[in-house]
């Protein structure tokens, strides 16, 4: 037997077998724990339960370090474009030219979504959030494809991964349209992924958008951040629907209704909202984060704080820098980039943020970019939900193949009423 730990309760003594990871990362085995000791483990938020094994992404919170199948991140958002990435997270290496060439061009042809798919957003109100919209489209998809219910059909999943990479920005960028009561505009072979992403956004029958190189590198760099992120809320959702052998439609749709929360995704709009509002209400940084440290508030420093890092997010150190290189390209004086870099100057000297080990996360600088880009608020989130998408089907996959793959189902420690006789309903009251 390897390495194990032992666990004594009530004069029992059993071993609980060390799971090591590549990096040294430690879990320790608790599957007997029910049947040999009759007790659960108890950890709200899961934030000391590990769910399976991984060989996607790496994160070391202690040393902020990110790597997707060995790559370091800074690395990958500096020279790759975000299909390359995604190929990297779904097949495990990096694509030769060919075939980078090949799957791009496989998953620009189902960047257009069936015709009948195009109705549906005639019956959206026009302020829909465009994760609303997304969660119900995608799902709905699993409607056209029958031939792809089974998760475990490898050929058909294939086909479902670059359905979804594909459609996922033009079911977003018809929700805007729809907003806008303007005409959706269709990809174009002619464009790259990211090209025709901001092509169906922004293009009017009278005038074609030519997007701007550094508009899109900055968006597809923005894509890699935040293709995958080990077992977060909504890549965990996606894998808990898939547990119980629901399709990838239906998997995918789960997480992007756990993104949209702000506590997770929605972060990068609270973001916004929150400076907006400090530089509207003339509080200074240091008042707004008083604000923050008061516990009888519910107020939060958005995009500020994180699970698994307690250290800077790599992820913010690359944003920051692009944040500050896009907007002096752009020509832009961006009064919530100044805010933005005084609120972080204060929460880091400050005892509080310090003692929780808070940190920007990657939703800290990502809203900063995106507005100066000229990504509409509201869209966010949604952006965020096409740079996950690679991860949650390469989790997915992993899922479907992993041999220890069980259908998730926590237990609960009961707290309720003891037994009690039935009342028949003429002697209650
Ligand atoms: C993402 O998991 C992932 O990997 C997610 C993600 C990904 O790529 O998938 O990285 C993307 O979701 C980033 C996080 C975006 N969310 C926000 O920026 C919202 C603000 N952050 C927090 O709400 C919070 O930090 C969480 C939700 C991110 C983490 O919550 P935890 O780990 O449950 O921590 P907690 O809420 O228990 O906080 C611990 C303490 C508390 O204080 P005390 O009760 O000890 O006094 O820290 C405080 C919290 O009040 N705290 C904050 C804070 N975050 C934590 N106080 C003020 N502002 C904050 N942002």
């Amino acid at each position: 037997m390897g390495e194990f730990a032992e666990l004594t309760f009530r004069g029992r003594t059993i071993r609980l077998p060390v799971v090591e990871g590549t990096e040294g990362d430690i879990g320790l085995d608790v599957s007997s724990l029910r049947s040999e000791l009759g007790a659960i483990t108890m950890d709200p938020g899961f934030a000391n339960t590990g769910s399976c094994r991984s060989a996607i992404t790496f994160i070391d919170g202690e040393q902020g370090i990110l790597r997707y199948r060995g790559y370091d991140i800074a690395d990958l958002a500096e020279h790759t474009t975000f299909l390359e990435t995604a190929m990297l997270l779904l097949k495990g290496e990096l694509p030769t030219k060919p075939e980078l060439d090949a799957f791009t061009e496989s998953v620009k042809e189902y960047m257009v979504l069936h015709e009948d798919v195009r109705h549906f957003f005639n019956a959206f109100p026009k302020d829909a959030h465009p994760m609303a919209v997304a969660g119900a489209v995608v799902g709905s998809l699993s409607t056209f494809y029958p031939e792809a219910m089974d998760p475990r059909n490898v050929e058909e999943s294939r086909e479902s991964c670059r359905r979804l990479l594909a459609k996922l920005p033009t079911i977003i960028a018809w929700s805007y349209k729809h907003s806008r009561g303007r005409p959706m505009a269709y990809p174009h072979h002619s464009m790259g992924y990211v090209e025709n992403f901001l092509h169906m956004l922004f293009s009017a029958p009278y005038r074609d958008y030519v997007p701007d190189p550094l508009v899109v590198r900055a968006l597809e760099m923005i894509f890699v951040l935040h293709a995958d992120h080990e077992q977060n809320c909504s890549t965990s959702t996606v894998r808990v629907v898939g547990s119980a052998q629901a399709n990838m439609f239906a998997a995918i749709s789960a997480g992007v209704w756990a993104l949209w929360g702000p506590l997770h995704g929605g972060a990068n709009q609270a973001l916004i909202e929150m400076l907006e509002h400090i530089r509207q209400s003339g509080l200074t940084p240091r008042q707004f984060i008083d604000q923050v440290k008061n516990k009888t508030s519910t107020i939060r420093l958005m995009g500020f704080g994180h699970r698994v890092y307690k250290n800077y997010d790599p992820r913010a150190k690359v944003l920051k820098k692009a944040a500050f290189e896009a907007l002096e390209r752009l020509g832009i004086q961006n009064e919530l980039l100044d805010l933005a870099v005084r609120l972080e100057e204060a929460a880091l000297t400050d005892d509080y943020f310090i003692e929780r080990k808070l940190y920007p996360n990657v939703d800290f600088y990502s809203g900063i970019i995106l507005k100066a880009i000229g990504i509409p608020l509201t869209m966010f989130t949604a952006i965020f939900a096409i740079g996950r998408m690679p991860g949650w089907l390469a989790q997915f996959h992993e899922m479907q193949r992993d041999p220890e793959t069980r259908i998730a189902r926590p237990r609960q420690v009961y707290t309720g009423q003891a037994r009690r006789d039935f009342l028949p309903i003429e002697q209650r009251g």
